[in-house]
């Protein structure tokens, strides 16, 4: 190698440095070199209604690992976020396995007005959330209140109480055998005739008899047992209270507001606009279900029923022509009397009550059911707003005492507001108004929330 040839050569590298040093940065531009800062903001404020990080949620996939997984150029990245149906024509085999999967369950992504600088921000946070320790959620941080219910400690009392009853019988018979046993022995041994055997219940009755008092204790114990444990019920559970009928279709709440964050009103949409919450009809749960087949717990034999009540063939994907719909028929969980009164959409958009201050965590529940009030109590840590009753569920005493204690936001609505400022004027020498506004604050009592005629038809 001569001097002269160096020149050239030396040249020539650096020349293929820079090209691929400009070559990196034109690809740093989408996995390296983004601000998790920004990322975070522009996800949020763009992709998070759709995407999580490291979970398959509702709407879309988790976008954790997305850089592992994207098999397409960094071109086609950009075109699909800014225009995804533009990148799919492109034939690329990833993109086109992408749609194939979620696509017909999902949708669509939509087009998003992002840059090309925007996208590595949002990249460089998906790939490593800062502070972020989201856990990859397998559905194990699912529990369900059934799970919970169990080992509670009152049934094991109840069984003690009768296994030591039993017991008691058991001794208590024996031991009038024995005696009966004995009094024959002696007859027969002072030559005299053996007694006739008589029946259990006789024997029974006999020795009841001669130990009255013990006996009447014993039943004096059980009465008061009775009373007790009645009482108890009658107070606690409550008339609906824990109610829990079988369901046509093992539909979990857990399955799907827990493990997969579908939000409450996606099904009960109609619980802040209307009187009734509503349950889903059957094509809502096809939204989802025309592309979730198969069930992590019972295969096709629970998401098979919905096929059957709408009539669609899951192995061809299509609706099955001129079939006679069966509606699914839930059976009501909640149920007040015909001549009570009552509005959801008053309660939720007005009220600005959660869902559990009413119905406790239904997001564990496996099928509905009526959550007693000292479970909707506990809930308190997570739901700072709820209001703490005491009377049982769904109860007269129930609506009364929050209709007592719920404050209703008077400046949320001008109309009140007005009211509340008129009324205030008038307040001196009224002894009724004062106690009333005194303290100012308006509860939902004070505005007529204990008249009959606002419950009673
Ligand atoms: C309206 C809902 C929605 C929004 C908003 C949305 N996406 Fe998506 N995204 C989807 C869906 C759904 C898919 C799955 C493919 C499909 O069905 O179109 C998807 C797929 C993707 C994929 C491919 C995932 C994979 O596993 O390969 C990426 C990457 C992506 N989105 C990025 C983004 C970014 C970045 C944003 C925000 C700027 C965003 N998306 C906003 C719905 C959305
Ligand atoms: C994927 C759809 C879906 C979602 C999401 C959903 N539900 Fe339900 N819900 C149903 C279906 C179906 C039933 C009827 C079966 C049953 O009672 O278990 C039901 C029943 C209920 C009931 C009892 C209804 C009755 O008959 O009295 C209540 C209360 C309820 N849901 C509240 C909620 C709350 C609160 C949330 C959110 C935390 C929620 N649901 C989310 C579908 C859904
Ligand atoms: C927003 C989407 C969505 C809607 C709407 C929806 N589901 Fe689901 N459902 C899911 C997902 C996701 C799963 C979880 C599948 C798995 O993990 O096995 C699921 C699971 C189930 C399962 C359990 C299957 C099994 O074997 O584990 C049943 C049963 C079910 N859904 C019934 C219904 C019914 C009935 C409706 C309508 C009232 C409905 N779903 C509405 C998304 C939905
Ligand atoms: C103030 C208490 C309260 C709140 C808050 C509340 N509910 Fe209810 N919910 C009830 C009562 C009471 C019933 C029984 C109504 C009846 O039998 O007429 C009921 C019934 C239902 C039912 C059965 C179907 C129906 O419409 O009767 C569903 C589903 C339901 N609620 C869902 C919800 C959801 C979802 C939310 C939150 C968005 C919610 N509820 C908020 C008290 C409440
Ligand atoms: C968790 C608290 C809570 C429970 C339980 C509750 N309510 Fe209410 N209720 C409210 C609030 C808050 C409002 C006021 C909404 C507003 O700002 O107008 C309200 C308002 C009402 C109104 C309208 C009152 C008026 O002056 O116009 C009626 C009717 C009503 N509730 C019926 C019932 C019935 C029936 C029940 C029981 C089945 C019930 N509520 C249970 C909190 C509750
Ligand atoms: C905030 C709502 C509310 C108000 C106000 C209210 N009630 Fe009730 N009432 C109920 C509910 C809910 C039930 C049903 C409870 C049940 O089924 O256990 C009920 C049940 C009753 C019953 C029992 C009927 C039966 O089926 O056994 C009587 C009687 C009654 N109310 C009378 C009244 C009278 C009188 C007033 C006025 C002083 C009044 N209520 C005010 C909500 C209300």
């Amino acid at each position: 190698m001569n001097r002269h040839s160096f020149g050239p050569s030396w040249y020539r590298s650096l020349i293929i440095c820079l090209f691929l040093g400009f070559v990196s940065s034109a690809t740093a531009g989408v996995w390296e070199g983004g601000d998790p800062v920004k990322g975070e903001q522009l996800f949020n404020a763009n992709c998070a209604s759709c995407h999580k990080i490291n979970k398959e949620v509702l709407a879309a996939p988790g976008l954790g690992g997305i850089a592992e997984r994207w098999s397409a150029s960094e071109e086609l990245l950009v075109q699909w976020i800014q225009n995804p149906q533009a990148a799919a024509a492109s034939g690329d085999p990833y993109i086109k396995s992408l749609v194939e999967r979620y696509v017909p369950t999902f949708g669509w992504m939509a087009a998003q007005a992002v840059s090309e600088a925007d996208i590595a921000d949002i990249m460089a946070y998906v790939q490593n959330p800062p502070g972020k320790t989201e856990v990859v959620d397998t559905g194990d941080a699912c529990p369900t209140i059934d799970d919970l219910d169990q080992g509670s400690s009152n049934s094991s009392a109840t069984i003690w109480f009768i296994i030591l009853f039993v017991l008691f019988l058991i001794i208590a018979v024996s031991a009038s055998n024995v005696r009966f046993s004995l009094n024959n022995a002696m007859r027969e041994s002072e030559g005299g005739e053996r007694l006739a055997p008589i029946s259990y219940g006789m024997q029974i009755r006999a020795w009841a008899w001669k130990n009255l008092v013990f006996v009447s204790l014993i039943g004096l114990f059980v009465v008061a047992y009775v009373a007790v444990v009645g009482y108890q019920s009658a107070m606690d559970v409550g008339v609906y209270e824990g109610y829990r009928p079988e369901q046509p279709i093992q539909f979990w709440h857990s399955i799907h507001v827990c493990e997969n964050e579908v939000d409450c009103q996606y099904c009960h949409s109609s619980a802040s606009k209307s009187k009734h919450a509503g349950i889903p009809s059957t094509n809502v749960c096809m939204n989802c279900h025309k592309g979730i087949k198969n069930g992590k717990r019972w295969g096709e034999k629970e998401i098979g029923k919905i096929y059957d009540a709408i009539g669609f063939d899951p192995t061809s994907g299509q609706y099955i022509e001129n079939y006679e719909e069966k509606p699914i028929a839930w059976t009501k969980v909640h149920n007040l009397p015909d001549h009570v009164y009552f509005n959801h959409s008053q309660h939720v958009a007005v009220g600005g009550l959660e869902c559990q201050n009413c119905h406790g965590d239904v997001a564990k529940f496996t099928v509905g059911r009526i959550a007693p009030v000292e479970e909707i109590n506990a809930l308190i840590d997570d739901y700072p707003t709820l209001i703490q009753l005491s009377k049982p569920t769904l109860t007269m005493g129930w609506c009364i005492e929050c209709h007592n204690k719920a404050e209703v936001d008077l400046t949320k609505s001008g109309y009140y507001e007005e009211i509340h400022n008129r009324l205030k004027k008038e307040i001196r020498g009224n002894e009724e108004l004062r106690n009333y506004l005194g303290d100012d604050k308006v509860t939902v009592k004070e505005l007529g929330g204990w008249e009959c005629s606002k419950c009673h038809y």
